[in-house]
């Protein structure tokens, strides 16, 4: 090995010792961890004053997503688990459980002839909201502890989504659909030329793609 050789070597050596140093003052940039403002395992039990994150959990779509697609025939079929207590015709006898015609935006224990829980009467001032009947439709325990309906519930969101709708059409006074939150993605979306285009756009946006290639021979 001569000295040329050496110098080469030498040489590469530097090179590499800028290049690491280089990347370390990088990604110290880039990597940068701040300190944490909140411990990194919250303890269960151990409860932080004014803590709403662990309230936030995603769970699927919306509820207002959902009553967006649902529809009333679907929702009627799973309301014959409901019929074996109650009745939903306007002025229908009560059975097992209250007849529930004009149930959404009523107030709890909305019939005065009906013998309800207690449970069920403590809430007589608060109306029966989308939320709040989706929430007792899916676990009427947990919804109103001590109330006395049997039913154990029904879990698939889709479903009970349907059954809402239906309920809601039951009515003399139906309640408006809730708005569906807008997302980021479709507001991003490029802007339809002309409002009243709803489905359109996708056969637009497809016609000059095909279009061209005819146009160019
Ligand atoms: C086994 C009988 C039974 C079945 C099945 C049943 N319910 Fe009930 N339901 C009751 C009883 C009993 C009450 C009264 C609860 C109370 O007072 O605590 C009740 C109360 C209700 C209420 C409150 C009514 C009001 O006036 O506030 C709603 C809403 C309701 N049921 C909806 C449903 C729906 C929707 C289904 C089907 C998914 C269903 N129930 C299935 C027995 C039943």
């Amino acid at each position: 090995v001569d000295g040329f050789e050496w110098n080469k070597i030498a040489g590469w050596l530097l090179a590499c010792g800028l290049f690491i140093m280089g990347i370390m003052t990088l990604t110290d940039g880039i990597f940068h961890v701040p300190a944490l403002e909140a411990k990194a395992y919250p303890i269960e039990g151990v409860e932080e004053a004014g803590a709403e994150g662990a309230a936030a959990v995603i769970e699927g779509p919306a509820l207002a997503e959902l009553l967006a697609v649902a529809t009333a025939e679907k929702g009627a079929s799973l309301y014959k688990r409901c019929a074996t207590c109650h009745t939903i015709n306007q002025g229908g006898a009560n059975g097992t459980g209250p007849n529930l015609y004009g149930i959404l935006g009523a107030k709890h224990a909305h019939i005065a002839s009906f013998n309800y829980s207690d449970a069920m009467k403590a809430k007589a001032a608060e109306p029966w909201t989308w939320e709040a009947m989706d929430a007792w439709i899916k676990n009427p325990k947990a919804a109103i502890p001590k109330n006395k309906m049997s039913f154990a519930g029904i879990s698939k969101a889709e479903d009970r989504a349907a059954l809402l709708i239906y309920l809601n059409q039951n009515s003399a006074n139906p309640l408006p659909l809730p708005a569906v939150p807008v997302k980021t993605e479709v507001a991003a979306a490029p802007a339809a030329e002309g409002a009243a285009a709803e489905a359109a756009p996708v056969a637009d946006a497809l016609a000059p793609a095909e279009a061209a290639p005819a146009a160019a021979q």
